[in-house]
C-alpha cells in the first residue's frame, strides 16, 4: 500500500451510541481516537429514537431485563457504568428530562440534545471524526490496519460498533457479524426483537384481525415465564404495540403466545354478574363496555352464540371468560428486520472479557453495543446498554 498511514490508539468503527460514547470515553483519557462513520451523519437512531425524544435510559435498569445467552455477561458494564452515570452527564449538559412511564427517561426537548452532548464530549477529547466512510479492508498484520476511502490507518486496538442488521433502510447492516467472521470470532445467531408480530384470522381466533387495524388496548402479553403489561395495537398485519415488541423478544417461532385481555377483571365472573343484573342484554353490548365496540362485536361473533345472556349457559360465559384471560395468538412470523427495533442475538458473549469488551481470541479486537448478544427491553434499556459497554472499553483504551 503506497498510501501513507496515519497511526491512532484506537479506531471506532460506527459513530452510533455506543461509538460515540466510547471514543468520547477514550479520547477524554488522552488517547489518539479515530472515529469512522459510513453515514452521512452521526447517531441516526439516537435522533429517531423515542419519537424523536430519546428514551435514553431508564431508572429501573437491571440484569434481568437483558436478555443474552450468557444472562451474567451484562451485569459487570451495568453496574460500572450506571443509567445514574448517564443522567448526570445529561444534567451537566443542562438537558431538561422526564420519566413518561415505567422509569423511561426521555429528553423534553429532542434527541438532538443527546447527539450533541456525545459529538461536544468528543471535540473535547479530541477525536477525529470522519464521515461518509466506507471501510475495504480490515486487516491485522501487527497492528490492525484499516483501509478506508482509499486511505490507510493503523491502531492496537480497533473498536467496532456498527450496531445490527435492524431497519436496513436506515443504513444497518451486518458488517459486525462479517468482521466477527474474517477473525473467527463466533456468532449467536441473530434475530428481529422489538418487532411487530404477524398473525392470520385463524392464529387470533378472530374473523378478520385487519378490520381492528388501529385499535388499541391494556393487556398482559405472556410467553413461557415472561410476562409485560402494556398496551398492544392491532394492526393490518397482525400485533404490535409495547406489550407485543416486548414479549416478541422472548417468542419462539412455531409457539403461542398468550393475552390477557383483562388484566384488572375477572372475566368470568364479571360475565355471570352482568347475566344476573341485565339477562337480556345482548352479549356484545356488555363485552363493548370493557373493550371497544369492533373488537366486543369481533369477539361476540366468533366466541359466543347469539342472543340475550339469559340464553347463554354459564359455561359459555365461563370459558369465554377464562378465553379472555388466556388468549392464545399463533403468530406466523415478525415483520423482519425492516420493523425491528433491535436485532438479538449477535457476537457471543464468551467470546469476550466483560469488564473491557476485548475479545480473547484476538487481542485488541473489541465489540461493543447492538453488536453484541445482549437485548434489553423497551424503555431505554438498549441505550443504557450502548453507554455502559462504550464506556467500559473506553476506560481499557
Ligand atoms: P447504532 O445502530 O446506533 O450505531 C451503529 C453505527 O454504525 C451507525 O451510525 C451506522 O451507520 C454505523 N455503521 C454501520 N456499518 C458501518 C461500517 N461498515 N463502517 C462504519 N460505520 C458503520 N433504544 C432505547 O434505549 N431507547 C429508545 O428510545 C430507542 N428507540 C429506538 C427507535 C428506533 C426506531 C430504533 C430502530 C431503535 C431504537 N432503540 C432505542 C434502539 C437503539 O437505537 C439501539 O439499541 C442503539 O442505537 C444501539 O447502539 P449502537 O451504537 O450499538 O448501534
Amino acid at each position: 500500500m503506497k498510501a501513507t498511514m496515519e497511526r491512532f490508539d484506537a479506531i471506532v468503527l460506527g459513530a452510533g451510541a455506543a461509538g460515540l460514547m466510547c471514543a468520547m470515553t477514550a479520547a477524554q483519557r488522552g488517547r489518539r481516537v479515530l472515529l469512522l462513520e459510513r453515514a452521512n451523519q452521526v447517531g441516526k437512531k439516537i435522533l429517531i429514537s423515542g419519537g424523536g425524544r430519546c428514551n435514553f435510559t431508564n431508572l429501573d435498569v437491571r440484569p434481568e431485563r437483558f436478555l443474552s445467552g450468557n444472562p451474567h455477561f451484562c451485569k459487570s458494564a451495568l453496574s460500572r457504568y450506571r443509567q445514574q452515570d448517564f443522567i448526570a452527564l445529561v444534567e451537566q449538559h443542562g438537558i431538561a428530562y422526564h420519566e413518561k412511564t415505567l422509569g423511561q427517561l426521555f429528553c423534553d426537548g429532542s434527541a438532538r440534545q443527546i447527539v450533541d452532548l456525545l459529538l461536544a464530549g468528543c471535540a473535547k477529547g479530541g477525536v477525529t471524526l470522519r464521515l461518509n466512510q466506507d471501510v475495504q479492508e480490515i486487516s491485522k498484520p501487527d497492528d490492525f490496519h484499516v483501509v478506508v476511502n482509499g486511505s490507510l490507518a493503523a491502531a492496537p486496538a480497533l473498536v467496532v460498533a456498527t450496531g445490527g442488521p435492524s431497519i436496513p433502510k436506515m443504513g444497518a447492516t451486518g458488517f459486525a457479524y462479517r468482521l466477527a467472521e474474517q477473525f473467527g470470532v463466533s456468532l449467536v445467531p441473530p434475530r428481529p426483537a422489538l418487532v411487530p408480530l404477524t398473525v392470520e384470522s385463524a392464529g387470533i381466533g378472530l374473523e378478520d384481525p385487519g378490520s381492528l387495524a388501529g385499535l388499541s388496548l391494556d393487556c398482559v402479553a405472556r410467553f413461557g415465564k415472561a410476562k409485560f403489561r402494556e398496551a398492544m395495537l392491532f394492526t393490518h398485519r397482525g400485533l404490535s404495540g409495547p406489550a407485543i415488541l416486548q414479549i416478541s423478544s422472548y417468542w419462539q417461532p412455531g409457539n403461542e403466545i398468550h393475552l390477557d385481555l383483562l388484566p384488572d377483571i375477572d372475566a368470568a365472573a364479571y360475565l355471570k354478574a352482568r347475566k344476573q343484573e341485565r339477562p337480556k342484554s345482548e352479549a356484545r353490548s356488555v363485552l363493548s363496555e370493557i373493550f371497544p365496540n369492533r373488537l366486543a362485536q369481533t369477539i361476540a361473533l366468533r366466541h359466543l352464540p347469539e342472543g340475550s345472556l339469559a340464553n347463554l349457559p354459564d359455561r359459555s360465559l365461563e370459558s369465554l371468560g377464562a378465553r379472555l384471560k388466556n388468549w392464545p395468538v399463533q403468530p406466523t412470523g415478525s415483520e423482519g428486520y425492516a420493523k425491528a427495533e433491535v436485532t438479538a442475538g449477535g457476537i457471543d458473549c464468551r467470546e469476550l472479557s466483560s469488564k473491557t469488551f476485548e475479545t480473547r481470541k484476538v487481542p485488541g479486537l473489541y465489540f461493543i453495543g447492538e453488536a453484541l448478544d445482549v437485548t434489553g427491553w423497551l424503555g431505554g434499556y438498549n441505550f443504557q446498554w450502548a453507554w455502559s459497554s462504550a464506556w467500559c472499553c473506553g476506560q481499557a483504551l
